[in-house]
């Protein structure tokens, strides 16, 4: 047994060292079966179905088929085309919404569903009956994206509950309105088990423990879909659930969001997989395959874990689904062509805005022979499974408009009383007690109580990302209808008790309150735009420090209400607070945390603290490290802590230094910084329109004209000259108008390594949807600038202001691009946006034409 362990150990050693090795090639990776879990899916094919699917499939006309793999986005595509086109899904992608209005009713989400249906149930006279659509939407924390539906709280707070019965009727709620809209399957739940929270997706995981995901996952696949065997599986009143991302999303060095995933394929197994199998035991039948790479091969390129492992082993009989665009990053692909993603496994590809060429060239790479038609059979059979599964062969094309009074009633279910009500309770149950020092805590609501903090009266930040929109930072009170911020929650239990609870964002106060509730935490974000290099709360910014400080110096007793998607160093914070409660991001019900906060007007106490943590809490600002056994390091709280109202714990004032590497300590406004591109920042390479996330050391943009390879000494980036070739640097927008005005610079280091052979323009850029219209990127040309002798280190400092005006400065969600269609070759050792008084030593504010190109020293 020993000595066959040693030898899987070797094995696996070698395969992950041929993988690393060949970048690019062909992806195959060994894996071994023995090792993983096997499942016994609570959906059983029957007889009769496995029948009626091949009849269909032996009707269908070879277009027929490769249209139902390919899912496009209500963004690129009109009823119109669908009738024509007849694909097998569409989804509302995270920006997306009925005529591009993100504030829709949901009465025009009804109306916008109804006409996709109808579309793909009008007989256009085939061979056999119309097949019906799947319409998909990511409701990650209930109906998110739809004005007035239920806000839950992000499944980081869930984990905390450590309630499963409240998770499945989460779950049910959630179904229920997502299938009030006319919408049947949700992208939902991730089953990631993430292992660095500096990870911008942390808050869609449930826990760190692979045990609790496990135990989870499935009563929300339950709750979405109904218990399968029974009638109500998959009835009128569910959605279809989706496990993802498969996998080993929560385990991409350093965090990073579609990175590479250098776990052991054991750890991959046991630790990143453990939600799989007991949710497809539980009916899913809905696997999305991932972004991120497993050492260096894409999960979409991977046919050892998509097919030998999770169709093989694991024993999954739906389908894979593609994450949006993600082929892209396979080499070899586009966005337009990917047919090593079908090869490997993926059955329904993700194609938004590339769904008319993808159809094309799928059509063209089965008929060339490069796809076999049984691969095309194989994928379609597994859709139709499911479409059959989820009883949409007995829905009929609904009327295009439908009846305004029945209408209303099915709608009603949307965030009605029974739905805040659970939210509400998921709310009480996620919050974790850090401190409570001289039982501040419970608060007596016959106070005087000051509210304080920029996230108070803040729905929208306290839903976090993908509530309306994707990154969700425009929304505003108004945006959530029926929901409760945390100050109205207090508020309205203060008073009816007949106490007093004043709303002031710094702190400020003129009667001398008894107790100061402080709440503050992170902004909204989502996916990439959510990565951080360090998990210290708030570098560089120490409002919410010093309101607390102010407040305790006052001798008021503060209470600290912590909002984030991940457990963050906070140690400074904990010290100038008497009390600390981790709230996560509770969604709509803000209400739920004044339950817990205050006794009853009686004096007794109502809700107790049970929540308790999901993630280990880090000691300084680097993430909690884990064996090779899976035990996490030392914490500052452990896994599992949470105080109550009936344990006592003094806290010894914590050490203040986040103690960060020189690796990841970058200075203020770092884009790239020490062999890497710092977070939250991604590097993307791009030509003509199709572009590649760059995730791995070395990648090329889809048409080659760029190839890049990451090193400790830079950014190497060769421009070939054959066509346009653009490097983009881009992540959550920031507003540099007051930085520009004060003199701030964009500064790069670099050597040249071949001079350039055609014009090169530095771009700073503005983004949809956030500059509307159309995204502007502003070009300088620094062709100039770049007439330097190869192999010597300058620095190119251009002042802010040149790029732009002040307006486009708003919001710049692209601070470096750099683009030639011309041969040239330079390293990159430090992009920054340097702030003005570090910037002042460099020379004049003069714009290109006349840059400034300094000579200086070669990095260290
Ligand atoms: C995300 C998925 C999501 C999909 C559709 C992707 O970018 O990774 O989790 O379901 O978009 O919005
Ligand atoms: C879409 C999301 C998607 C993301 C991927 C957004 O524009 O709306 O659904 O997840 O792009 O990058």
């Amino acid at each position: 047994m020993h000595r066959f362990r040693r030898f899987i150990l070797i094995a696996l050693c070698i395969a992950s060292m041929l993988g690393t090795a060949t970048p690019g090639a062909r992806a195959t990776q060994t894996v071994h079966p023995a090792l993983w879990p096997t499942s016994v899916p609570g959906f059983t094919r029957t007889p009769a179905m496995d029948q009626f699917v091949e009849r269909l499939l032996s009707q269908m006309s070879l277009e027929e088929k490769v249209a139902q793999m390919v899912q496009a986005d209500i963004a690129f595509i009109t009823p119109a085309d669908l009738q024509r086109y007849k694909l097998g899904s569409i989804l509302a992608g995270g920006n997306a919404a009925p005529d591009n209005d993100l504030r829709s009713t949901a009465q025009a989400w009804l109306n916008l569903t109804r006409a996709f249906h109808a579309a793909a149930l009008a007989d256009t006279g085939g061979a056999h009956p119309p097949i019906p659509l799947l319409f998909g939407i990511d409701a990650v924390h209930g109906h998110g994206k739809v004005i007035g539906a239920t806000i839950f709280p992000h499944n980081v707070g869930l984990g905390a509950t450590h309630d499963a019965g409240l998770i499945r009727r989460i779950g049910a709620a959630t179904a229920e309105e997502v299938a009030a809209t006319g919408i049947d399957w949700t992208f939902a739940p991730t089953v990631a088990v993430v292992r660095d929270p500096r990870w911008g997706r942390s808050y869609e995981s449930y826990s760190e423990n692979p045990l609790l995901v496990a135990r989870y996952a499935p009563e929300m696949v339950i709750g979405l879909q109904g218990a399968p065997g029974t009638g109500d599986f998959l009835g009128p009143t569910h959605t279809l659930a989706t496990i993802k991302h498969f996998l080993g999303d929560g385990g991409t060095r350093f965090g990073r969001d579609q990175g590479d995933t250098q776990a052991t394929e054991a750890e991959l197994a046991h630790v990143h997989a453990a939600g799989y199998a007991p949710a497809i035991d539980a009916g899913a039948m809905i696997v999305m395959a991932s972004y991120n790479s497993w050492q260096g091969v894409k999960m979409h390129a991977s046919h050892a874990l998509l097919t030998d492992i999770l169709k093989g082993r694991i024993g999954f009989d739906g389908f894979v689904v593609g994450d949006w665009n993600a082929q892209e990053q396979v080499p070899g692909c586009t966005k337009y062509r990917c047919p090593a993603a079908i090869l490997a496994g993926v059955d329904m590809v993700m194609a938004p805005d590339s769904w008319r060429q993808m159809v094309e060239n799928l059509l063209a790479e089965v008929r060339s022979g490069e796809i076999p038609q049984a691969r095309i059979d194989d994928a379609v059979r597994r859709i139709l499974r499911v479409k059959a599964a989820a009883g949409l062969f007995s829905r009929t094309a609904p009327p295009t408009q439908g009846d305004p009074v029945r209408d209303a009633a099915r709608l009603a279910v949307l965030g009605d009383a029974a739905h805040r009500a659970i939210a509400r309770e998921a709310v009480r149950e996620s919050l974790v007690l850090l401190k409570n020092e001289h039982a501040t805590l419970p608060l007596d609501p016959h106070a005087r109580v000051l509210v304080a903090g920029k996230a108070a009266d803040d729905i929208g930040v306290q839903s976090g990302g993908w509530s309306i929109d994707w990154q969700a930072i425009h929304n505003s009170n108004a945006d959530f209808p029926g929901a409760t911020s945390i100050y109205a929650g207090i508020a309205a239990a203060v008073t009816r008790a007949g106490g007093t609870a004043a709303l002031s964002e710094a702190g400020d106060f003129t009667v001398k309150p008894d107790v100061a509730v402080v709440v503050f935490g992170e902004g909204p974000y989502a996916e990439f735009q959510g990565d951080r290099e360090t998990l210290e709360f708030s570098p560089g910014d120490a409002t919410n420090l010093e309101i607390l400080r102010r407040l305790r110096a006052a001798g008021i007793p503060t209470v600290s209400v912590f909002i984030s998607g991940r457990p963050l160093w906070v140690n400074r914070e904990l010290n100038a607070s008497d009390a600390f409660v981790a709230a996560w991001l509770p969604g709509g019900e803000g209400a739920g945390i004044a339950d817990v906060l205050f006794k009853a007007a009686d004096g007794s106490v109502p809700f107790d603290f049970v929540g308790r943590l999901p993630f280990s809490w880090p000691a300084t600002a680097m993430p909690v490290a884990f064996d090779a056994a899976g035990k996490a390091g030392d914490a500052l709280f452990a896994n599992g802590f949470g105080l109550d109202y009936r344990t006592a714990m003094v806290t010894k004032a914590l050490p203040e230094e986040p103690r960060i590497p020189a690796y990841f300590d970058a200075p203020r406004g770092s884009l790239f910084y020490a062999g890497h591109v710092t977070a939250p920042w991604s590097l993307f390479v791009a030509d003509d329109d199709a572009e590649v996330h760059v995730t791995l050391p070395r990648q090329s943009s889809p048409a080659g004209a760029l190839g890049v390879s990451i090193t400790a000494g830079g950014l190497r980036a060769d421009w070939t000259g054959a066509r346009l070739g653009k490097l983009r640097i881009t992540g959550r927008a920031v507003d540099l108008r007051s930085a520009a005005a004060q003199g701030a610079r964009l500064s790069l280091r670099y050597r040249m390594e071949r001079a350039p052979a055609a014009t090169v323009t530095l771009g700073l850029g503005c983004d949809e949807p956030i500059c509307k219209g159309a995204s502007r990127d502003h070009l300088l040309d620094i062709t100039n600038a770049l007439r330097v002798a190869p192999g010597t280190w300058r620095t190119l400092s251009i002042p802010l202001h040149c790029f732009a005006e002040d307006a486009d400065l708003g919001s710049v969600a692209v601070p470096m691009s750099m683009e030639t269609g011309g041969a040239f070759q330079v390293t990159l050792s430090a992009i920054r946006l340097v702030p003005a008084a570090a910037a002042a030593s460099a020379a004049s504010a003069e714009c290109p034409g006349s840059v400034v190109a300094a000579l200086s020293r070669p990095p260290p």
